[in-house]
């Protein structure tokens, strides 16, 4: 069974040891973030601060900062499940027309899980502010000394598209200004900022903010899922139960029920306010720039809600088991669509997008080129800084072996490509935001087809035969 809410799974990861409730009285200003950070670089627990400075509210840090963690909320024994899994949701649910094609099959368990359910009561609308509602009785942390103030890290905020009315979930930064507004950081490339770029000059664009949904609808907000594709229907896929969603009191839109809160409001076309400095998961400052203002018109939340939060900064952080699972979730899309590649790692160092390291079943002169060209025009993969490609005998999540042979295998002048496009907003190499240059690695073995000529060395290894009768007689050898 799924975790229903938070409440549910922190009852769980406390009887597992994965939880430690820190009674101490610690400030969301800064000293969270300390300790949070040590615990995540220690592979430590989920941390409940029960006691913050200044708020009634407890404060829930590192919730998916571990392997094992994610294994509790996916109810999963390998990361690899989630793909098997995912396989599924792609049979039953082809991308192209696949709304479609699921009404036809309601019977089907899986499909019948991925629609939301609409509910009357919920327990997020159990206590209701629509006269006086107030951002900073919220525990919001400002994470970093330089962090132009405190920031919502957590927020699932959802939007419709204003002409097809397909609802989106995104995970965007929210920084609070006052008691009512706020700054939603929805970069330019992602679908809450189509949505509000497709909105009406004139009339108020609702937003709705859901603050700890059920663990697995957080982590939905933060996969790449195309424009139009509800993340609700892969949470209630993943979760195996639809997602009980409950209308909004002051605007158009439906939340899930069991979030611990939820800010409902709107913004406006064209009003934007300087968002940042904030201290990023690329390990950097990001940049001070104008973003769309939320106005608050209610907040709302359970009797005894939990504020959960996340820190980002210099990796390994918390966002690594995220990006790790949809690394994992969207491996089988990516194989459908490039059946050669057979394993992807986009390593927590590279922080997802400035390294992505793949093995492939090369087959043609070639190869390599066009798989690196593929995977810049899949979706928010466009974001990868640097792909490096590599046979098929290369395991790709061994980064001793990626290293030997991308130092071993490349001609710099012949196998590297550099190509012009998108570029993530966050990455401050690029002299523009938004736009740079891309670097495709082809570190595969060279054919003669591909005017190598010299004959491709082979790699030293033991005959199969004397490593057998050597395995036969080790022991005795006293070694
Ligand atoms: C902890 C965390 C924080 C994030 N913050 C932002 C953010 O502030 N702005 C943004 O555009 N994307 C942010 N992302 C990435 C988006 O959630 C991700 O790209 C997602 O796919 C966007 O949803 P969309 O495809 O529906 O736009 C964040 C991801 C994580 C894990």
């Amino acid at each position: 069974m799924p975790f229903k809410n938070l409440q549910d799974l922190l009852k769980s990861l406390e009887s597992r040891k994965q939880l430690v409730r820190i009674k101490e009285s610690v400030s969301p200003d800064l000293e969270i973030t300390e300790i949070t950070d040590r615990v995540v670089k220690q592979n430590g627990p989920a941390l409940l601060f029960e006691n913050p400075v200044n708020s009634p509210f407890p404060v829930l840090t590192n919730l998916y900062g571990s392997l094992e963690r994610i294994q509790v909320i996916f109810d999963i024994e390998k990361l690899d499940d989630l793909g098997r899994g995912f396989a599924r949701f792609l049979e039953i649910a082809p991308p192209k027309g696949w709304v479609e094609k699921l009404k036809l099959l309601p019977k089907l368990k899986e499909a019948a899980n991925i629609f939301p359910k609409t509910v009357k009561r919920a327990p997020c609308q159990e206590i209701i502010n629509t006269e006086n509602p107030d951002l900073t009785q919220l525990p919001v942390l400002t994470c970093w000394p330089e962090d132009g103030g405190p920031f919502i890290t957590l927020p699932v905020v959802i939007t419709r598209h204003p002409g097809t009315g397909k609802r989106n979930l995104g995970l965007y930064r929210m920084q609070v200004y006052d008691k009512i507004t706020a700054g939603l950081h929805w970069h330019v490339h992602k679908d809450g900022a189509e949505h509000y770029r497709k909105s009406s000059p004139t009339e108020p664009f609702p937003v709705a903010v859901a603050l700890g949904p059920d663990p697995i609808t957080t982590y939905c907000a933060t996969a790449p899922l195309p424009d139009g594709v509800d993340e609700l229907f892969l949470s209630g896929f993943l979760r195996q139960k639809p997602v009980e969603m409950v209308k909004c009191i002051t605007c158009d839109l439906e939340v899930p029920a069991e979030s611990q809160f939820v800010l409902e409001g709107y913004v406006n076309r064209g009003e934007l306010k300087t968002e940042g400095p904030f201290g990023d998961h690329t390990g950097y400052y990001s940049p001070a720039d104008g973003y769309p203002v939320f106005h608050l018109t209610a907040l709302t939340h359970r009797k005894d809600p939990i504020y959960p939060t996340t820190i980002v900064g210099y990796p390994p952080m918390e966002d690594q088991w995220l990006g790790k699972v949809t690394e994992r979730l969207f491996l089988p899309l990516i194989k459908q669509q490039l059946p050669e590649i057979m394993d992807m790692n986009l390593p927590v160092e590279g922080c997802f997008h400035n390294l992505c390291f793949v093995r492939i079943r090369k087959a043609y002169p070639g190869h390599a080129q066009k798989v690196m060209q593929a995977i810049w025009g899949l979706g928010q993969m466009m974001f990868s800084k640097m792909i490096f490609i590599f046979d098929k005998e290369v395991d790709v999540q061994d980064l001793s072996q990626v290293l030997f042979h991308l130092g071993g295998n490349v001609d710099p002048g012949r196998d590297i490509t550099v190509v012009k496009g998108p570029v993530d907003a966050l990455d401050h190499a690029a002299t523009l935001p938004h736009v740079g240059t891309k670097m495709g690695v082809d570190c595969t073995a060279k054919w003669p087809s591909e005017g190598y000529t010299r004959g491709w060395p082979e790699l030293i290894r033991m005959s199969p035969d004397v490593v057998a009768r050597i395995d036969g007689i080790w022991k005795s050898l006293g070694l």
